[in-house]
């Protein structure tokens, strides 16, 4: 009986644990930086060059002092560097980008499946905020904040949030990623822009919406 409680006891730390790193793992070496050599096969990151071949190219990104272009219909655009652009963040669970706003522009309400963010405000003057998931009490409580220059601000991993700028001016804000590769989910999109789309019954159902109004969405994402 004890010896197979013990059995149970390691059997659910071992999966616990493995559940523990199933992300960005730890790097197991200095680096791993990513190299494209994929002939079909897939793995959890990306293979690893040569390290006698790394150069300082393979760790260094150039541009982002240069802003993204506004001029889309929600005025924000985002230019992110992670390891599609630097190849040597492979494995070491950090990215950043650069966040530009037109005047009254937004970076409409998303999440980042892998990322917790921290943004800094360079310009102008942002409304940020995040809702928290679905508790059995104080359910999707939105937790929000005016940002000038100079001010940080935390989205926790997977919650949904967005930035407006509230100002007649542009704005910019740098954001760090705790991922190499932390995706985002853009809700509107996610949701009235599938290909192919969702039932609208199944919209119309969730959102309390007429089926019309659904269409009307989808057709507009
Ligand atoms: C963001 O800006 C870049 C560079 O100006 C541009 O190529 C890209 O199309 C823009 N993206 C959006 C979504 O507007």
């Amino acid at each position: 009986m004890e010896g197979l409680k013990f059995v149970l006891v390691f059997v659910l730390l071992a999966l616990a644990s493995s559940f523990a790193s199933a992300f960005d793992p730890s790097p197991l070496q200095d680096f791993c930086v990513a190299v494209d050599e994929t002939d079909g096969v897939f793995v959890n990151g990306k293979f690893c060059k040569d390290p006698k071949d790394v150069t300082a190219k393979d760790f260094f990104s150039s541009g982002l002092n240069i802003p993204g272009d506004t001029s889309g219909r929600v005025g924000s655009n985002v230019t992110a560097v992670n390891v599609e652009k630097i190849p040597g963040l492979n494995t070491l669970g950090i990215s950043l980008a650069r966040i530009d706003f037109a005047p009254y522009g937004l970076n409409p309400p998303h999440t980042h499946p892998r990322a917790t963010e921290i943004i800094v405000v360079v310009e102008g003057t942002l409304y940020v905020g995040f809702v928290t998931s679905n508790l059995a009490n104080g359910d999707n409580r939105l937790i929000t904040k005016a940002l000038k220059p100079g001010d940080v601000f935390v989205f926790p991993i997977g919650l949904i949030h967005f930035q407006f700028n509230m100002g007649q001016t542009k704005a910019l804000a740098f954001a760090g990623l705790s991922s190499q590769n932390p995706g985002v989910i853009t809700i509107a999109n996610a949701v009235f822009g599938s290909d192919p789309p969702i039932n609208p019954d199944v919209l119309a159902k969730a959102f309390q919406l007429d089926k019309k109004v659904v269409e009307y969405l989808q057709k507009s994402f």
